[in-house]
């Protein structure tokens, strides 16, 4: 959650860090804001909303300064507006900071005493004055290894001195930050995105690590202030990827990008000719688990109850799921015959990565299904399967969700194989059904018309409802996350059989329904459910697939039809429609598509 920028250069730095700004945007938009060190005095320039706001205030233009800290808020403490936007600044200090200060209540107390004056409801501007306020006796150093051993909770870092107008300090514990290195300058970043458009060569600090960065020299250092060394990593870059192109939003993009990144998926993980799934440097034996855990949030943890229904499905493995947040503070039993699977796009949420640190500390076998691979989950798992989608930048996760249940897919079915749950035949079968997928994504995306014809009424509805059974249930699920997320309707994902025992109550005259009726072994049961909903006055939109046989069942309000696949397959194809519902409905809606109200696309706060 929330951007950091920060630039040391020998020229003016205000309108880049703008620049990288506007591309942290999805991290948090209800306030940003600069500051930089000018003729001995640090200056700083603050918006409420989005960049643009902050880009057309005025004072920016007369920012100079060749050393700088940017930022932008998604808030926790304090509401949005420009005075709680950061950088918070003393007379001698400025921060930037991503993450929450737990015991900023008694520091502030604290500093009061002191005689410091706070301006803002921020847990941030404590770490302003507990710097400033240990400067009054210690060097730049001391006082930074001092103040961080003080602060609880978690966070990324930026800060500047007025007396030091060539640095920066970086410092990390809980979220992400990166250093970037330039011609004549340096950078800092809270990932590497931010600073791709700069350089392609990075060096993430670790947790309790902090960096001193000039123009032309970085400095890094442990907890205790002692000086370390790190790896300079060397970034693959394709900026056509951070583009919108043509495409109105980049939602519109990435899901029309779904045919590519899944037959990019499935080249990297099937051998083409053999007929065959490599996964290869896999550290342990697939013959001694018994049992697999997956763990994530939101959409992740969507993915995460799909592989479920395939693994029950598919081999004799135990597999359980569970939310990152829940399973972080439970009493958990960890077993170590178990793998546990973190999935999580950005590898950055912080509920998912403390879920994994757990498992580390308890010394488990670990493995992730991520996309971004430079990311801390990547980084600090055994195992890495990247999902290969290319960035998502649109909020709402798409690209990344089919990515990551195409993954899953690939591993149940080389599990399945493995453990001689699935016999040649059947597991080859699947191999060459799921080759042809790409194909089916393609066609199953051409039904714009129809959507755009459906969401009028959808969008006078007060609540909606998402139905389906078996492996239509988690599709259910997500459906109604993208569609509350993007167009602020009340949708809720049910099991629809589930339906009778107490939410059917919701149900009156011209509620939407969509029911999720593959034809698949559910699909009696699931249109029995819909008849249900039907008699009771639910306007249903039944997506199922493309078949020679009638539909069962009169009275919808509106049908889709997907390509037709095997029954493990299907999920991917129905994801498809309620992808574009939701985009649809919010476009209609005229609300910010890629920036969903209250969200940011990389949760880096508990
Ligand atoms: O980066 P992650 O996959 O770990 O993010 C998890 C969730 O925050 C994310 O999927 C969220 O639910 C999306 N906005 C859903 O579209």
């Amino acid at each position: 959650m929330c951007g950091i920028i920060g630039i040391t250069s020998n020229k003016t730095v205000s309108a880049a860090i703008i620049n990288s700004l506007k591309k942290l945007e999805y991290r948090g938009y209800d306030s940003a804001g600069v500051a930089t060190i000018y003729d001995g005095v640090i200056k700083e320039v603050k918006s409420e909303g989005r960049v643009e706001n902050l880009e057309q205030n005025s004072l920016i233009k007369s920012l100079e300064g060749t050393v700088g800290i940017g930022h932008v808020r998604w808030a926790t403490h304090g509401v949005p507006n420009s005075i709680n936007a950061h950088p918070h600044s003393s007379s001698n200090v400025s921060v930037v900071h991503n993450g929450i200060i737990e015991n900023s209540t008694i520091l502030k107390k604290f500093l009061e005493g002191k005689g410091h004056v706070f301006k803002s409801q921020t847990d941030t501007e404590v770490i302003v004055h507990l710097i400033s306020e240990h400067l009054k006796t210690k060097n730049i150093l001391n006082s930074i290894t001092t103040a961080l051993k003080q602060l609880h909770g978690s966070y990324a870092l930026g800060i500047l001195f007025k007396d030091e107008p060539d640095l920066i300090i970086g410092a990390r514990r809980g979220s992400p930050l990166a250093v970037g290195y330039g011609p004549n300058e340096n950078y800092l970043g809270s990932d590497s995105y931010a600073l791709k458009s700069m350089t392609n060569k990075i060096t993430y600090l670790e947790d309790g690590e902090f960096c001193f960065i000039k123009k032309d020299q970085v400095s890094f250092y442990n907890e205790k202030g002692i000086k370390i060394n790190k790896k300079v990593l060397e970034l693959s870059s394709n900026q056509a990827n951070y583009e919108k192109g043509d495409f109105k939003h980049f939602m519109a993009k990435e899901i029309e990008e779904q045919p590519v990144t899944i037959s990019n998926g499935i080249k990297e993980y099937v051998d083409q000719l053999n007929n065959e799934i490599n996964i290869y440097n896999f550290p342990w034996s697939i013959d001694d688990l018994n049992s697999i855990k997956l763990i994530g949030c939101g959409t992740a943890y969507h993915s995460c109850l799909m592989a479920k229904y395939w693994f029950e499905e598919l081999t004799s493995l135990d597999v359980s799921i569970d939310i990152a947040s829940e399973f972080r503070y439970r009493k958990n039993k960890f077993k170590k015959d178990c793998l546990y699977i973190f999935v999580s796009q950005s590898g950055e949420t912080a509920d998912t990565y403390a879920a994994l640190d757990l498992c580390k500390q308890n010394k488990m076998k670990t493995c992730a299904v991520v996309n971004s691979v430079e990311s801390s989950i990547a980084r600090d798992s055994n195992f890495v399967l990247p999902i290969h989608c290319g960035p998502e930048i649109g909020v709402a996760s798409t690209k990344a969700f089919l990515g990551q249940i195409l993954i899953l897919y690939i591993l149940t079915l080389k599990f399945g194989y493995v453990k001689k749950d699935l016999s040649k035949k059947i597991y080859q079968n699947k191999i060459k059904d799921l080759k042809k997928l790409p194909k089916l994504i393609e066609k199953t995306l051409l039904m714009d018309n129809k959507i755009q014809n459906i969401v009028s009424d959808l969008n006078e509805a007060k609540g909606s409802m998402f139905l389906g059974r078996g492996f239509s249930y988690p599709i259910a699920l997500e459906g109604a996350l993208k569609l509350k997320e993007l167009s602020y309707i009340h949708a809720e994902g049910y099991p629809a059989g589930e339906m009778k025992h107490g939410p059917l109550a919701l149900i009156e005259e011209g509620m939407p329904v969509i029911v999720l009726a593959p034809r698949d072994s559910y699909y009696k049961k699931t249109i029995s459910n819909m008849q249900e909903v039907i008699a009771r006055g639910a306007k249903v939109l039944l997506i199922t697939n493309k078949s020679k046989d009638e539909i069962l069942s009169e009275n919808l309000w509106e049908t889709l039809e997907v390509e037709t696949t095997n029954d493990d397959l299907l999920p991917f194809l129905i994801t498809i429609p309620l992808q574009k519902l939701a985009y649809y409905s919010a476009l209609q809606k005229g609300f910010d598509i890629d920036k969903p109200r209250n969200l940011a696309k990389s949760v880096t706060v508990e």
